[in-house]
């Protein structure tokens, strides 16, 4: 049990790969602070964690709040007497959401405070609990389009997962020395259900599934296998890195699809 005794706070923990880091990371020995907009996806989450025997609670409010999320932590904090471990992974991602010239002001606002805001809200307040353990992580969920770009752009999205990564170099400088990591990842197309809602049309499929080189998705689980290594003991070295976690995605110059 890799995390045993650690108590970690994941923001998003009701969705895809929230849901199954917070399953994850409980069934390697944590303890988990399952936060979430949604109060029926955070219970459920909770739900599974407990049902196979691990322990966890359930906290919602808006992480784009500042008051709301100051709650949130000083509950989750209560909660297990202290904070070893923030996975940052709660976003959002608009369908209006394109180029500069048709995206509107309200959608680039709402995935800033969504995906970029709530990272700095989160670590505002946690980072107390998290010196305060003397061994403490941060795990910021940005993306592979934090390292490069696409002719079908989200250009907020774009923006605020690569003001993610710029923040997790800083925040890992910042307090290497008081024994703080920060870490992030940057997954590629993940199989959770929004993803695979959107990718049930096959037009949409086609056009995307030809620049992965596996052929196919990831899952929530390989993530969350990632993210439960960098939260432990085991990662001890690790700061200030980003790991990107793509099936190739990104390595890829010319790929053979010609067998599928
Ligand atoms: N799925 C992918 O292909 C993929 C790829 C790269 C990165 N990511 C990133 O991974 C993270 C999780 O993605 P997912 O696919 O599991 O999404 P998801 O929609 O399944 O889960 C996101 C969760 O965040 C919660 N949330 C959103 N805004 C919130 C707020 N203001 N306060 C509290 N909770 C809030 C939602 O209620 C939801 O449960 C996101 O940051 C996303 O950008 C996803």
């Amino acid at each position: 049990m890799r995390l045993k005794g650690k108590r970690i706070f994941i923001t998003g923990a009701g969705g895809g790969i929230g849901r199954a880091t917070a399953e994850k990371c409980a069934a390697e020995g944590a303890r988990v602070i399952c936060a979430d907009l949604n109060e029926n996806a955070a219970a459920a989450s909770v739900e599974a964690i407990r049902s196979a025997g691990g322990e966890a609670i359930a906290i919602t409010g808006d992480l784009t709040n500042e008051t709301a999320c100051a709650t949130m932590f000083s509950q989750g904090a209560a909660a297990f007497g202290g904070l070893d471990v923030l996975f940052n992974n709660a976003g959002i991602c608009l369908n209006d959401d394109a180029g500069p010239v048709e995206t509107p002001l309200a959608s680039w606002d709402a995935t800033i405070a969504a995906n970029l805001t709530s990272v700095f809200l989160c670590c505002k307040f946690a980072l107390p609990h998290l010196l305060q353990s003397g061994n403490g992580v941060i795990i910021n969920n940005a993306s592979i389009v934090a390292l490069v770009g696409s002719a079908f752009p989200q250009i907020a999205y774009t923006a605020a997962k690569g003001g993610v990564l710029a923040m997790t170099r800083e925040l890992a400088i910042m307090y290497a020395r008081r024994k703080l990591r920060a870490v992030a990842i940057c997954p590629g197309p993940t199989a959770t259900p929004l993803v695979k809602a959107f990718l049930a049309d096959e037009n949409a499929w086609k056009l995307r599934r030809r620049y992965l080189p596996m052929g196919r998705l990831g899952e929530p689980s390989e993530i969350a296998n990632l993210v439960s290594f960098l939260a432990s003991d085991e990662a001890s070295f690790i700061t200030g890195s980003a790991y990107t976690i793509d099936g190739g995605l990104t390595a890829a110059y010319v790929i053979d699809d010609s067998s599928t």
